[in-house]
């Protein structure tokens, strides 16, 4: 559907410039978001275009919801994020008194739809999204204050075929943006069930597992002398199994202690499984995630580009999130896939498309006397089914030509005099550089069967 070309995009405004020139209000945006010119409009059309495509492909259905949520959806218990909660949320009272929050993630809002019409769906569902979110984060590269999300999420199956169809599903949209698994992205996958079973298996108290657990998130910023050191400080005796569990780059060399459990078998049969469909993913127990509510799989893809050190997409099993609604809980295993690392990452990797919506034909007046003649001239092209543009500004026709290529047309129609007297034109195609001439019917024609 798209083809793939590195170009250049218009950079965003940087966040310094929100400043009032003597006065008058500023033209930035609010800080941390985005305003869409259609340069970046475009560009975001084609991530969504793919984004859906490929959800749509492996037969999930589109929801979505409002921004606004009551504040308690992401206190309840199984909900809560320490971090998001207190310190990242927008969160206000509105007149009525209600707390409301602007959704910072999609996951308690997909399950609040979904215990909602628990007797009325049909279960497995298979829903995605793609809603703007909101979170007051410190910004950096990969982190604004709004970003959009796919969201593609599996309700009702309890079993590891669905954690494999969620993992084929991240790859295949990689896959659909021209990226290459192993070169660009990698798929690292973890179990926070195997962690605990590693935890029993030492055990190890609750206070030292949430603190092991704290440090293991932080191992790849840190030194090995000073990770192992503070380890040890934590876990004691535990110390030396964790540390092989949390250090072991393959599955098959974690501690023998937790190879019988069940959480093991399931994790290898997923990276087995991943594997022969020629979809490797890397066994990485340092992926942790920081929502609690995760209780199984969790997985990560890294941006393999020395430029972007952020996850591009997080996601994984939880299992009881359902279960603050009340009922039997109804297990559930999805993903986020942000659209400012993956721009980041198209753009890095040299995979963003050209391919973005421009008309196919521009009609050049020579001057602005021929204006109303080339608005004629572009309705029947139009009538015909050829997206058409008319350029009525007063630039010289050499600058109309060059503006055109530069707003990815493919081909240009001068029209001046002799054009409008003999009624027959000369299409410039601004790709090739090749030329078509002829009547107007003749240039449909041969339009319509190029494009
Ligand atoms: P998350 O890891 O918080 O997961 O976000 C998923 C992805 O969204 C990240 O990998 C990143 O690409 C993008 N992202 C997150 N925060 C920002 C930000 N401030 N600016 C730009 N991009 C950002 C979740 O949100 C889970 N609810 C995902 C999920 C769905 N789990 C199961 N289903």
């Amino acid at each position: 559907m798209y083809e793939h070309y590195a170009f250049a995009l218009y950079s965003p405004v940087p966040y310094n410039l929100i400043m009032t020139n003597k006065g008058k209000l500023s033209t930035a945006p609010y800080k941390g978001v985005r305003d869409f010119y259609p340069e970046d409009m475009a560009v975001q059309r084609y991530m969504f275009d793919v984004w859906r495509m490929t959800a749509e492909h492996f037969g999930f259905e589109a929801y979505d919801a409002s921004i606004l949520e009551p504040s308690n959806l992401y206190r309840a218990k199984g909900a809560e994020n320490a971090e998001i909660i207190n310190e990242q949320t927008y969160t206000f009272t509105d007149r009525g008194n209600r707390e409301v929050t602007l959704r910072p993630e999609m996951t308690p809002t997909v399950a609040r739809m979904v215990a909602g019409k628990r007797r009325d769906l049909t279960f497995p569902v298979r829903w995605y999204s793609i809603p703007n979110l909101f979170r007051y984060e410190r910004m950096q590269r990969g982190r604004l204050r709004e970003h959009w999300q796919l969201n593609c999420d599996i309700f009702g199956v309890d079993d590891v075929s669905a954690d494999i169809e969620i993992l084929l599903l991240a790859n295949e949209i990689f896959k659909n943006f021209g990226a290459e698994n192993g070169e660009h992205y990698a798929i690292h996958v973890s179990s926070r069930r195997l962690l605990e079973a590693l935890y029993d298996s030492v055990d190890l108290s609750e206070d030292a597992r949430r603190e092991a657990t704290r440090l293991a998130d932080r191992k790849n910023k840190m030194e090995p002398g000073d990770f192992k050191e503070k380890m040890t400080a934590i876990c004691g005796d535990a110390a030396k199994d964790v540390l092989t569990y949390l250090n072991a780059d393959n599955i098959n060399v974690v501690p023998e202690g937790i190879k019988k459990h069940d959480a093991y078998t399931e994790l290898q049969t997923l990276i087995a499984t991943m594997e022969e469909t020629g979809t490797p993913v890397v066994f990485d127990p340092t992926i942790i995630r920081g929502f609690d509510y995760y209780t199984d799989t969790v997985f990560e893809v890294v941006d393999l580009h020395p430029d972007n050190n952020r996850a591009m997409m997080g996601g994984g099993r939880y299992d009881n999130l359902t279960e603050m609604f009340g009922g039997e809980p109804i297990p559930g295993i999805g993903f986020g896939f942000g659209d400012v690392t993956l721009r980041d990452f198209l753009e890095s990797h040299e995979l963003m498309t050209t391919d973005i919506t421009s008309p196919t034909l521009a009609v050049l007046p020579t001057d602005t006397e021929k204006n109303i003649a080339a608005q004629k001239l572009a309705q029947h092209f139009r009538n015909a089914g050829i997206a058409t543009s008319v350029d009525v500004s007063n630039k010289k026709v050499g600058k109309k030509i060059a503006n055109a290529g530069e707003q990815f047309i493919d081909y240009a129609l001068v029209l001046g005099e002799d054009e409008i007297d003999s009624e027959s034109y000369t299409v410039k195609d601004l790709i090739e550089g090749t030329e078509l001439s002829g009547t107007l019917q003749d240039l449909i024609d041969q339009l319509t069967n190029n494009g």
